[in-house]
């Protein structure tokens, strides 16, 4: 059977959907997702972090990608540029999440590889992010991007009480060659917008 295609749409250009944003995140916390939230957050919660990620969008300091399967949303990843004066040449990609339902078949690839592009283009020096431990699939597939490691913090996320560690990722674009979206492994249905 063909697979059904994936559509990567800048935030700035989609027709926000916050219901459907606060049901991926929702579900996936709900079922124990690293994101950086014990509960699952509420709708307003979530529409006020889309408000916010967009309107630092327009203004240069943020890119938000959207993934569609088929015609339906299954992802959303977004970084922002630190506010701190002396980080601003720098931005962390702070989420990156994909409805349980569709992993597995290149939808965070195509996220974050566009949104790599999109610090690129946007003269982003660093970008970082940090990831729970455990997180294997989302280590993998960060390091397949060109992330490296540059430190780690041993049993700092607390869940209940269960510890893991906080590894920090980075990619470097004044030491780094793009490569080409075609170029990288994974399905080529990726569409970027
Ligand atoms: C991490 C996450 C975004 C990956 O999204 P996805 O659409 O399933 O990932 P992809 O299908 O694009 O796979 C990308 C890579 O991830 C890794 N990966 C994904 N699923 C995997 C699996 N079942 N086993 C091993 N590696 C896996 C692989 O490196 C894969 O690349 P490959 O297929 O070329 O080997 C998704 O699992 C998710 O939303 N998790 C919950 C939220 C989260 O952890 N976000 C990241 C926070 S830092």
């Amino acid at each position: 059977m063909k697979p059904e295609k994936i559509t990567v749409l800048d935030g700035r250009e989609w027709t926000r959907d916050p219901e459907a944003v606060h049901r991926i995140l929702a579900d996936l916390i709900a079922g124990g997702a690293a994101l950086g939230w014990v509960d699952p957050p509420s709708r307003d919660e979530v529409a006020q972090l889309l408000d916010q990620v967009l309107s630092a969008a327009e203004a240069g300091d943020a890119a938000l990608r959207v993934a569609y399967l088929g015609g339906r949303l299954v992802g959303l990843g977004y970084w922002r540029r630190y506010a701190r004066p002396t980080h601003r040449p720098h931005a962390d990609l702070e989420k990156l999440a994909v409805d349980a339902a569709a992993h597995g078949r290149g939808i965070g690839r195509a996220l974050t590889a566009a949104l790599v592009a999109d610090a690129r283009a946007a003269g982003i020096e660093v970008l970082t992010l940090d990831v729970r431990g455990d997180n294997t699939h989302a280590l993998r597939l960060y390091r397949s991007l060109g992330f490296t490691e540059y430190g780690r913090l041993p049993d700092f996320v607390a869940v209940g009480e269960r510890r893991y560690d906080k590894v920090f990722y980075m990619q470097d674009f004044r030491r780094s060659r793009a490569v080409p979206l075609s170029d990288q492994a994974g399905p080529a249905t990726a569409a970027p917008a």
